[in-house]
């Protein structure tokens, strides 16, 4: 057992750059999920990924296609398994670990901010910079290639049984998954997943994540005029829906980070005393964040809650644009017809997606100025989420890491959100382990997203050595 593993290492260590070559090949398409025009990127994204997974010996691999209400032609899932493990010396049946990621990447804009161009993978001081690098192409493709060493180390075996999924709609609410999952969970039982999407705190401190917030995304369109208008000709009769939209907005949350929806806080759950002393405990500079991570003059948020507490466990809301009116160069005097505002709102435990959307669009619609004309509309939602760390599997995780990294693991929680972990465990009932390799400064979602490469390799190295563990 242990030769293997030392094998696997040994045949990930050979093969770094080839496995950074490939990965290459795979971030220079452009799979944004939430762009129509790019479809075709994103099928092709996910057969790049599915020949691979069939080259490496993984068996059933196809994609499954996904079609809901809102998606009704929505980006494939790869599916992939290997279900052969020999049973363990007591007789038993090897435990099957599923292996999740997203092959979907964010819009790379703004583009003028990329030192070098989003699709074109680029090495510089030891980082791999393109969009996805980290999020979650490159996390994934540790996946992948954790699995290649194990086959080849083992003669065409792997030490557990392993499903692989592998969706292309996270960055977009993963509805094709969430849906797959309701109908054909059995297809994806396994004992545990294994999901890498996450960050590490700090450079060099293996981590697990072990909480997600979940999200609600909206949008509040505003119509006043039937038609675009002159602003002098109409101005002072006409109602304008930007300041309405700025009036709605400006009274959805105060100065001190509250959101004043009525009764939006009812079911926020405190964290516990334990997880509260352990997030004091882990190595944070406010100032180094505000400076180096964030910034900005100052950090905002609740009085008296620290920024672990505000971004891990308090739910927020904001506002990503608002497309509409005049917005070229120069000026235009003109009333817009209509406007728009795309309002997210993050999710803690316990809050409901739906229960928050009804109390959101309630609200918002009380606060309809005067000539305007508000609809306010789900665009996609997920639970939050905490996991259990009290299992063999979160164990397994942290001795691999300790042998990679040689230090104890840290647990945190994650600010951000990944839809279908709150569907691995309370619908398919299965403990997740969040084992992620980026860093604070990967840049996720921003210009010159990177993949710090040693994080790349030693994110395989942990894989090989979990999945090895799980194997007993
Ligand atoms: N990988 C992220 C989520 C993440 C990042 C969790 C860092 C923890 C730490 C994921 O790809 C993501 O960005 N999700 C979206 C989900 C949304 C579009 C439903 C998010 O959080 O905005
Ligand atoms: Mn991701
Ligand atoms: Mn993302």
């Amino acid at each position: 057992m242990t030769t293997k593993v030392t094998a696997a290492v040994e045949f990930a260590q050979e093969n770094k750059g080839r496995f950074v070559e490939e990965l290459k090949e795979l971030l220079r398409i452009p799979s944004i999920s939430t762009d129509p025009e790019r479809a075709g990127d994103v099928r092709r994204a996910a057969e790049f990924v599915a020949a691979e997974l069939k080259r490496i010996g993984m068996e059933n691999v196809r994609l499954i296609e996904t079609s809901t209400a809102k998606h009704p032609s929505g980006h494939p899932l790869v599916y992939a398994d290997w279900l052969h493990a020999e049973l363990a010396a007591d007789g038993k049946p090897k435990p099957t670990v599923l292996c999740y990621g997203h092959y979907d990447v964010q819009p790379a804009e703004p583009l003028d901010e990329w030192k070098s161009p989003p699709f074109e993978p680029t090495e510089r001081d030891g980082n791999l910079y393109a969009r996805g690098a980290v999020d979650d192409k490159g996390q994934m493709w540790m996946h992948v290639k954790g699995l290649e060493s194990l086959m080849v180390a083992g003669g065409g075996k792997l030490p557990v049984n392993v499903r692989v999924i592998v969706e292309g709609e996270e960055e977009v609410g993963g509805e094709g998954i969430a849906s797959y999952v309701r109908t054909h969970g059995e297809q994806l039982k396994a004992d545990v997943a294994l999901v890498s999407d996450t960050e590490m705190f700090a450079a060099e401190l293996p981590t697990l994540c072990v909480g997600l917030r979940g999200m609600i995304y909206t949008e509040i369109e505003a119509r006043g005029a039937r038609t675009d208008l002159h602003s002098g000709m109409y101005g002072g009769a006409a109602p304008n829906p930007f300041v309405a939209l700025s009036q709605v907005i400006a009274k959805l949350k105060d100065e001190d980070g509250k959101i004043l929806i009525p009764g939006f806080y009812d079911n926020v759950e405190k964290p516990t005393d334990a997880e509260l002393k352990a997030w004091k405990a882990l190595p944070f500079d406010e100032e180094h964040y505000r400076e180096s991570e964030v910034g900005s003059i100052s950090l905002t948020g609740e009085p008296g809650l620290s920024v672990l507490e505000r971004t891990w466990a308090r739910p927020t809301l904001d506002v990503h644009g608002m497309p509409g009116g005049f917005i070229g160069a120069g000026a235009k005097t003109v009333i817009p017809a209509k406007a728009v505002a795309k309002v997210s709102m993050r999710l803690v435990p316990d809050m409901t997606p739906a229960e928050s959307f009804a109390k959101y669009k309630a609200y918002v619609e009380s606060l309809t100025p005067k000539g305007i004309v508000l609809e306010v509309r789900l665009i996609h939602s997920g639970d939050p989420i905490v996991v259990s760390t009290d299992n063999e599997f979160v164990k397994a995780a942290t001795e691999a890491m300790r042998e990679v990294f040689g230090k104890e693991t840290v647990f945190v929680r994650g600010g951000g959100s990944i839809p279908i972990v709150g569907d691995f465990v309370r619908e398919l009932k299965t403990p997740t382990v969040m084992m992620g390799f980026g860093l604070p400064d990967d840049n996720l979602h921003a210009p010159n997203e990177k993949f710090h490469l040693a994080n790349f390799h030693r994110g395989i190295e942990s894989i090989v050595r979990f999945l090895s563990g799980v194997g007993g």
